[in-house]
């Protein structure tokens, strides 16, 4: 998964798409390049790490055309022959690309019996090869098209050719966006590339291009006949996409929760009523997402259940393809997905259609691929998240499923009131625990392993707990139901190890209570997140005491603080954890 932006408009284009490439680091940070078109030329400068300024072979280019990258390696190495742009032999030819060619070798071979040769091992360079095959008997914008079709795979691509004064865009399977601002004009992977410029955009669909001479003209890459869109106004505003006083996205995002949470809960009622009865009326519900959003799953499965007596299946969306098949009309999918972009959530979720099921999103990105091909979307409100750990998108996603419990038991407005008192409470959890967690952090920081540990409706706290930690300070962590502790993972408890026990007053407390005893027997070091102290915890991040089924939205919040700090002592770049990216737009 990578990002990228291209530019053609009267400003200097290399000054524009550095701008957008900062902001797109959140996509993957390996390698990045730029590749423009001047008087003289076409202009490339590529290397590997994070790009840091403007280079210096770029900085007197007076361009207005330019496309960039900054790349996830998923096909080669990372090495700056692998880094885009990817050119053509004769050199006029520059491409950008996100996505994977499946059928790569294939056309690398054809295309090498022709005389073609690769300087790379990434699957883009096929197509700057390819262009530049169909341009022996075609126009520029008429040569990308049918490079496009004979691609297989998933591709959102640039390119600009020295010879023309066009820039071309082309999308099946990962995200393009068109952004507007009178006579300039973006092609990036993500509204934040472009937002300090303009709001004004045009999401492109799978199978359409973007020829951009004068002014863009949207085409279907099949027939190449033009496809009249709509444009849309993204409601983010710029200071939600930059860092303010803070020192990472990541903690400006924590931060960000009781504000964040007021705008999750102002929902359209009519919409949240034709969910919940949807949801009501389906035989069968299976929720389905990855990572941070799969977790938000696991609470709202609680949360439905405990409700409403709704029992849903929770699917790891990368395990879900192998189910697909088996469901049909009495389905209903409720997809959680941040960027509404995830490969693994998008591509199933697509099959199930195909099955008759009817989907119900819960994104943050309006426009995105998977709000456009569900029935219903919810939408968390939440601005652009830019850490590459959600946070702020989780708490919002666990809301958006008490909103649902609640109008699905015809309690909409009585579940709004209560959850109106929860963006205060959260604030006061974090005021409560901010310099408590950087103080244990100092304790964290120096061991390798860690197990987070709870029951009920906060079981999948503790899975997103350790994730966090996982990603943000790179210490191995697991979460787990408290009750599974013995069953394997005491053997790896030792004098020290910290066991980070989520058990507030609740049904649960007295069960898990009786497992953070068995772990302590072991020498574990016992942090404990609860509404009341226990003479079992060496530590104790206390949150208020609430209704227990809001517990989760709450006990969330110290595991959050508690990552981040622990990543701050050790030195990790928060924002942008190594190997990891926001968004995962392949398989
Ligand atoms: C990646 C990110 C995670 C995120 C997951 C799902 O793995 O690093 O932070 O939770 O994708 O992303 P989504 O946009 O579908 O919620």
């Amino acid at each position: 998964m990578c990002g990228i932006i291209g530019y053609s408009g009267d400003k200097n284009a290399v000054d524009r798409v550095y701008s957008g490439l900062k902001r797109l680091e959140y996509r993957g940070y390996d390698s990045w390049g730029i590749a423009c078109i001047d008087e003289d030329g076409l202009h490339i400068a590529k290397d590997v790490g994070k790009i840091d300024g403007i280079p210096d072979e770029l900085s007197n280019t007076e361009t207005h055309l330019a496309i960039s990258h900054t790349r996830w390696a998923t096909h080669g190495g990372v090495s700056k022959e692998n880094a885009h742009p990817h050119v053509s032999c004769d050199g006029s030819i520059a491409v950008v690309h996100n996505g994977i060619i499946e059928n790569y070798d294939e056309l690398k071979t054809d295309l090498e019996k022709k005389g073609h040769k690769f300087k790379s091992d990434c699957d883009t360079e096929v197509i700057a090869h390819l262009i530049e095959e169909h341009s022996k008997s075609k126009g520029f914008p008429e040569a990308v098209r049918a490079a496009a079709k004979q691609l297989k795979g998933s591709y959102a691509m640039l390119a600009i050719n020295k010879n023309a004064n066009e820039l071309v865009g082309a999308k099946k399977e990962s995200p393009l966006v068109l952004g507007l601002n009178g006579g300039e004009y973006f092609l990036a992977s993500d509204v934040p590339a472009f937002l300090e410029y303009t709001n004004k955009t045009v999401p492109i669909d799978d199978g359409e291009m973007v020829v951009i001479g004068s002014k863009p003209v949207v085409k279907k890459i099949s027939t190449g006949e033009e496809v009249g869109k709509p444009m849309d106004t993204i409601k983010w505003k710029l200071n939600q996409a930059e860092k303010g006083d803070y020192t990472h996205f990541t903690l400006k995002e924590i931060h960000e929760q009781p504000l964040v949470l007021k705008e999750t809960l102002r929902q359209n009622k009519e919409k949240l009523e034709q969910v919940a009865r949807m949801v009501n009326s389906a035989p069968r519900v299976c929720i389905v997402g990855a990572g941070t959003s799969r977790h938000a799953s696991l609470v709202g499965r609680y949360v439905i259940a405990e409700l409403t007596k709704k029992y849903c299946e929770v699917y790891m969306a990368s395990e879900f393809q192998y189910f697909v098949e088996k469901l049909g009309k009495d389905t209903l999918i409720i997809a959680v997905s941040q960027s509404g972009e995830t490969a693994d959530v998008l591509l199933p979720v697509k099959q199930a259609k195909e099955h008759g099921c009817k989907v119900v999103s819960i994104v943050n990105v309006v426009g995105s691929s998977l709000d456009r091909v569900s029935d219903v979307s919810l939408y968390l409100n939440t601005g652009p998240e830019i850490g590459v750990a959600a946070t702020k998108t989780f708490t919002s996603q666990v809301t958006m499923f008490y909103l649902i419990a609640y109008t699905m038991i015809y309690q909409f407005e009585a579940g709004l009131k209560k959850l109106m008192s929860i963006p205060e409470m959260i604030e006061e959890t974090i005021s409560l625990n901010e310099e408590k967690t950087k103080k244990i952090a100092e304790y964290m920081k120096k061991r390798d392993d860690t197990y987070f540990i709870a029951r009920g409706e906060n079981f999948a706290v503790a899975t997103e707990g350790a994730l966090k930690m996982k990603e943000l300070s790179y210490i191995h962590a697991e979460g787990m139901p408290a009750g599974e502790l013995k069953h394997g993972t005491l053997a790896l408890i030792e004098e020290g190890t910290p066991i980070i026990a989520i058990c507030p007053k609740d049904h649960t407390y007295e069960e898990t209570m009786a497992n953070v005893h068995e772990a302590k027997a072991r020498g574990a070091y016992v942090i404990g997140i609860s509404d009341e102290n226990s003479n079992m915890f060496d530590e104790w991040l206390k949150i208020p005491k609430i209704d227990y089924i809001f517990y989760p939205l709450l006990a969330n919040i110290p595991c959050q603080l508690l990552a981040y700090y622990t990543a701050v002592a050790k030195g990790r770049p928060v924002d942008t954890p190594r190997n990891l990216a926001k968004s995962v737009t392949v398989k």
